[in-house]
């Protein structure tokens, strides 16, 4: 079995997301040009029908200058031209498939089911932590990341290799940098929360390890566990056979599965700065975690939370950030109580604080495992919204928030996924949610 894991994890070939290794050529920057090579030696697989090379410049004319954001307009700073997929194909050269379809020539659809971590059976739970120990430990053969010590001078930009899951964890922290414009920083601005984005990002950000995950085990049907956090006592999967538990000052107990696990990008409170450390892992600091501990946040978020929640039938509303009323966007991340109408930390922004630690420091939250299972059961609350309003892109709002624009790619994944096109049923994606039936007060909505 180890063989083949090994095998598998050299042999095949990621295809999607940050920043594709061969596209940090200087040939690349020079030309602005990503549409590598696919196995029929043409770009994007375009002999093969598979994709072809567009010109995004032709379609924005304008220019970023020197002194912004790289990350604006995603991913014309870096790219102006870039592989657009046909059918079910999918990735950055379109030797992928589309999430849910799986062969060679991506004409098999499958759908995995996502469970309850305590629906899994000890071996299924076993197995999770051996596939995150790998995706921890192997690095990532297609992708690199992008570090530099100071966002205000681009001759400092520079790529470095990580792990599949450093992979992950990076893309969060990236996307979570406050938007320079003009040298300054915006503070309340970024990618990926406080804003319409919020729910569509993290479900990609989900779909892209999952998959990854897939790829480097050669296991088709893995699909992430989540936890259902309603009204629990206290963090109950915090056990050491399961996500581990802590001591006084939050240091996870060694006989636990991630206890020397090192957070990459840590020390991230410089606003100017991208991971600088990202290839010094002697300097990176250990998960911490102290769930229960936190003054303002002692509990985490109650069935009737949830309930209540699920009431909300705007996905988002105007001004379209962290005040934002009446908004099921502005409610599941947690800067609206679940009332709609009162501003206060909740749902998914109470459970990151509620954990303490690692998790609590929300750029580099998504280095202890634990934001997966969260995010799982965030996503599975989006979706039981989408079911229940019968969510489309068409529900996504009209808005002018950079980065959170309807038919803006994604930032800053690859390749270009619409953040309009992330509210869709997961069945569309290839995975859906078990029901995890808890005890009364049994949801009206039927939410299970
Ligand atoms: C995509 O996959 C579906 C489901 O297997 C299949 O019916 C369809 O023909 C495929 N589409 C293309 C364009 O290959
Ligand atoms: C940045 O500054 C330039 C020159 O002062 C100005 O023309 C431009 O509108 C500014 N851009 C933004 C987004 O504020
Ligand atoms: C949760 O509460 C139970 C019962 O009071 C206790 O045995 C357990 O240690 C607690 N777990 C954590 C992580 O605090
Ligand atoms: C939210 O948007 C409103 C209207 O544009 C603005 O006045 C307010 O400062 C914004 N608040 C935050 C926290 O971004």
């Amino acid at each position: 079995m180890f063989s083949i894991v090994i095998f598998l994890a050299f042999g095949l070939c990621f295809v999607d997301s940050q920043f594709p290794r061969v596209c940090t050529s200087e040939a690349s920057f020079r030309t602005k040009t990503c549409c590598p090579l696919w196995k029929d030696k043409s770009p994007c697989g375009s002999l093969s029908g598979r994709g072809k090379c567009i010109a995004w410049a032709a379609s924005t004319a304008k220019k970023i200058p020197q002194y912004n954001d790289d990350r604006l307009d995603w991913p014309r700073h870096y790219y102006e031209n870039t592989c657009e997929c046909f059918g079910n194909y999918s990735g950055f050269n379109c030797g992928d498939c589309k999430f849910g379809y799986h062969g060679e020539k991506c004409d098999r659809k499958k759908i995995i089911v996502r469970r309850e971590i305590r629906e899994l059976s000890a071996l299924e739970q076993r197995r999770f932590f051996s596939y995150l120990a790998l995706a921890k430990t192997t690095k990532s053969q297609d992708f690199v990341v992008l570090s530099t010590g100071d966002r205000h001078h681009r001759e400092t930009y520079r790529f470095v290799d990580a792990s599949l899951y450093d992979i992950f964890a990076w893309l969060h922290y990236y996307s979570m940098k406050p938007i320079m414009i003009n040298s300054t920083f915006i503070p309340e601005k970024n990618f990926a929360h406080q804003g319409p984005v919020f729910p569509g990002w993290h479900r990609l950000g989900l779909l892209f390890l999952e998959r990854e995950m897939q790829r480097l085990t050669g296991d088709e049907d893995f699909a992430l566990p989540y936890f259902d956090w309603r009204s629990e006592k206290n963090c109950t999967i915090c056990t050491d056979d399961l996500m581990g538990t802590n001591d006084a000052q939050g240091v996870l107990n060694p006989y636990s599965h991630f206890s020397f696990w090192k957070a990459i990008c840590s020390g991230f409170n410089f606003q100017d700065e991208y991971c600088p450390l990202a290839d010094a892992e002697y300097k990176m600091e250990r998960l911490h975690r102290r769930p229960g501990t936190t003054p303002y946040a002692p509990n985490l978020p109650t069935l009737e939370d949830v309930e209540n929640l699920l009431k909300l039938r705007d996905f988002d509303t105007p001004p379209f950030n962290e005040t934002s009323l009446r908004s099921f966007r502005n409610g599941i991340e947690g800067f609206l109580a679940p009332d709609g109408i009162t501003l206060k930390r909740s749902i998914h922004n109470l459970v990151h604080i509620y954990m303490g630690g690692t998790m609590s420091q929300i750029p580099i939250s998504a280095n202890d495992p634990i934001f997966i299972l969260h995010h799982g059961f965030i996503d599975k609350i989006f979706e039981t919204w989408i079911s229940k309003y019968r969510g489309s892109p068409d529900s996504y709002p009209e808005n002018n928030e950079m980065g959170h624009r309807p038919n803006e790619c994604s930032t800053p994944y690859f390749p270009c996924y619409r953040n309009k096109d992330l509210i869709r049923k997961s069945l569309e994606f290839g995975y859906e949610y078990s029901a995890f039936p808890r005890k009364p007060p049994l949801g009206r909505n039927g939410f299970q």
